[in-house]
């Protein structure tokens, strides 16, 4: 899109509502990412307003975060536990942090939000210098078979429908960039509020072969935080890479 400002989509209206509407596998996530960090220290990359690094602070893990929204972070600093959590505000594909960690994710489709290939090897690259031995980076995302075989590339989902309102999902795909254009349209008695994101999708097999350009090799998939199978069936893989 042109003109796109990719932190428009964390501005103050995106993070006032971004908690209100949970995914329901947050419990699940945080139990998975509590093993994961093996008794060590966890920095989640994107950490916007905690909604996994609140509950797996409080789990006693020590939980750092890098983020690039100031919105976004204000929210998790107003939480119970917000002062738990060391958040540096940064371009997470740099990791911006100093020191090393048994675990580093990064969850919610955001490996998507870097828009280009190179960025997104390159987070891959910065993650492996900061993981401990024996580490796990954890990617959490959407597979993109659901862009696969759409009409004209497009796509219109009625995503809620409520008596004051309805959320439209609105997309188009160009398979050549393997960007998606999407916007979410709340329809409202106040009128049409607009929530644009810019999205790099990735095939599993391309993120396996960025990990292993980082010298990390894939040794885990599910398709999902509780361990499912990944099939081609899953709408999501959890993935955990080390070196
Ligand atoms: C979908 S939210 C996910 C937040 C959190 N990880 C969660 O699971 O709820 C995406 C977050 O990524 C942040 N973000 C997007 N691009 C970023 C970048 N290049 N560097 C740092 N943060 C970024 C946004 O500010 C936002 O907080």
């Amino acid at each position: 899109v042109d003109g796109y400002d990719p932190m428009a989509s964390f501005d103050a209206a995106a993070a006032a509502i971004y908690d209100d509407h949970p995914r329901g596998d947050e419990d699940a996530a945080v139990a998975f990412l509590r093993e994961a960090a093996a008794g060590g220290r966890a920095l989640e990359l994107a950490v916007g307003t905690g909604r996994i690094a609140l509950p797996l602070a409080a789990s006693g893990v020590e939980v750092h975060g890098v983020d690039l929204s100031p919105h976004m972070v204000e929210r998790l600093r107003a939480r119970p536990g917000g002062d738990r959590v060391a958040v540096t505000m940064g371009d997470f594909a740099d990791v911006p942090v100093a020191g090393s960690f048994s675990l580093i994710y990064l969850v919610y489709n955001t490996i998507y939000n870097l828009l280009d290939q190179d960025r997104q090897v390159r987070c891959f690259e910065n993650v492996a210098a900061h993981l401990e031995d024996g580490g796990a980076f954890v990617v959490e995302a959407l597979t993109p078979w659901h862009l696969e075989g759409l009409r004209d590339n497009q796509y219109v989902h009625a995503e809620r429908i409520a008596v004051a309102e309805a959320w439209l999902d609105v997309g188009r795909y160009d398979p050549v960039t393997q960007r998606l254009d999407e916007t979410h349209v709340a329809l409202g008695a106040d009128g049409v509020r607009l929530f644009p994101i810019v999205t790099r999708y990735i095939y599993p097999s391309e993120m396996d072969l960025m990990a292993r350009i980082a010298g990390l090799h894939l040794a885990e998939r599910f398709g999902g935080w509780s361990g499912e199978p990944f099939t081609a069936r899953s709408d999501l893989h959890v993935s955990v890479y080390r070196r």
